[in-house]
């Protein structure tokens, strides 16, 4: 049964959006997703559009994004948006064109990890990186969250769902490395579980998701073998977020399903 209200709701942004959105359907949930041109990113929409959900596929450079347009004309409720996640006039004109559309799942996703080898104490020298880092990974995802919080609350399911990483969990740490990028998703773990707080007697639900060490270009470098196809990790995730729910809100999970130290 679907409720009035949200047909609605629905058949008013249609009309607000024409073209990319226009085969949205109001019975299934809204997906949106960050950084959804590549990597983890795009095996979601994938995934989510395999599942008949409507997905807003966020990216920053719409015209290069060859195998995401290639899904999106293949399914029509895949509509692609532009959005650099650090251009915050962007996020809040997309958020001003998709004003009462419910969405169901924020997937804060985009993300960057900047160059390894330079993120060591005493040799640090690009504090420029350090600045990106976590302008892209830590204050972006608190933005859109705040920009979007409308648009989830008045979803049915109501889930914000962060990619994390175990790089983030200062319990966890054994070794010294990746100074910029670790406080990046440390600094993301600590405002989502504010905001989870913050939110939950308004239904809110957040998670914070480590997907393993997934085989996209952020590791490129490393050997295949010790990476996990994307689609286990992507699987991984809709699956914590299928279980996301008031008792387990505001935690950080392992793609396992075990939770991981802060
Ligand atoms: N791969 C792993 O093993 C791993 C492990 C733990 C956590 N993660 C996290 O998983 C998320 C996805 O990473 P990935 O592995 O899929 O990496 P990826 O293949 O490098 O993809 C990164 C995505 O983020 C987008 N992005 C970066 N900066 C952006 C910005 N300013 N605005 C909009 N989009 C931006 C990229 O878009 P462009 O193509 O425009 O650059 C790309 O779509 C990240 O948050 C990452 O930290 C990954």
């Amino acid at each position: 049964m679907i409720a009035l209200p949200r047909i609605a709701a629905v058949l008013g942004t249609l009309l607000l959006l024409g073209g990319t959105a226009a085969a949205a359907d109001a019975t299934a949930p809204t997906i949106l997703i960050t950084g959804a041109n590549r990597g983890i990113g795009l095996e979601l929409v994938r995934q989510s559009a395999g599942r008949g959900w409507n997905v807003i596929a966020a990216v920053r450079k719409p015209a290069e994004a060859t195998e995401l347009k290639a899904l999106a004309a293949a399914n029509p409720r895949v509509a692609i948006e532009p959005l650099d996640v650090t251009d915050f006039a962007q996020v809040d004109a997309l958020a001003a064109k998709y004003k009462d559309r419910p969405i169901d799942v924020l997937v804060n996703n985009a993300g960057i990890s900047g160059t390894m080898q330079d993120q060591n104490f005493g040799k640090h020298s690009d504090w420029e990186m350090y600045e990106r880092i976590l302008r892209t990974n830590t204050i972006a995802p608190l933005k859109i969250a705040e920009a979007f919080l409308p648009n989830l609350l008045a979803s049915g399911q109501k889930k914000l769902v962060n990619i994390s990483s175990s790089e983030g969990s200062i319990g966890g740490m054994t070794h010294p490395r990746n100074y910029f990028y670790r406080t990046s998703k440390a600094g993301l773990n600590m405002e989502m579980r504010n905001v989870a707080l913050s939110q939950k007697g308004r239904g809110l639900l957040v998670a914070n998701i480590n997907p393993g060490m997934v085989d996209t270009d952020m590791l490129a470098s490393l050997p295949k073998s010790m990476l996990r196809p994307k689609e286990d990790a992507v699987k991984d995730i809709l699956r914590i977020t299928d279980q996301l729910d008031a008792d387990n809100t505001g935690r950080f999970w392992d793609y396992s399903g075990k939770e991981l130290p802060w």
